[in-house]
């Protein structure tokens, strides 16, 4: 089984970016953690993180491709889960379950980030357990 861990903007600055609603675990660590996770269990895991809208689209439909076969996704979108009709589509392009994450709780936060544009066209959405929330994302697929 093979899952594509896909890490939004800002991302890349965990560690160091405001640690009270992220943590201090670095994208990498996660990254680690996730890794380790999946060689236990036996799945394959690419992970990949970008700044850029259309870069996270065409990544979501590499899923299409022949040859990437991606049993499942897990995206934290960062801030174009808010704001992204592109990254929406993109999810309904494709036939491979994506499940959104969060680090922190969204519905808890300010008013803007109650709302995912994403979640409708996802599997799932798990918020608010830092680095946690993508363990148990991965957790799912495991079981399936
Ligand atoms: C986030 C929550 C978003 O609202 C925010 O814009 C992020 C990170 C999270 O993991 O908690 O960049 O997706």
């Amino acid at each position: 089984m093979k899952i594509l861990v896909i890490h939004g903007p800002n991302l890349n600055m965990l560690g160091k970016r405001e640690p009270e609603h992220y943590g201090s675990m670095s994208m990498e660590q996660i990254n680690e953690s996730l890794a380790q996770l999946a060689e236990k269990s036996k799945i394959e895991i690419e992970t990949f993180q970008s700044n850029v809208e259309g870069e996270i689209v065409s990544k979501i439909h590499e899923a299409l491709d022949v040859g990437k076969p991606y049993h499942g996704i897990i995206l934290n979108a960062g801030a174009y889960t808010h704001t992204s009709i592109a990254l929406r589509d993109a999810i309904s392009c494709i036939n491979v379950p994506v499940i959104e994450v969060h680090l922190s709780n969204i519905h808890a936060r300010e008013e803007f980030r109650h709302k995912s544009l994403i979640a409708p066209v996802c599997k799932g959405q798990i918020a608010g357990l830092g680095a946690e929330s993508y363990v148990l994302a991965l957790r799912y697929f495991n079981s399936q």
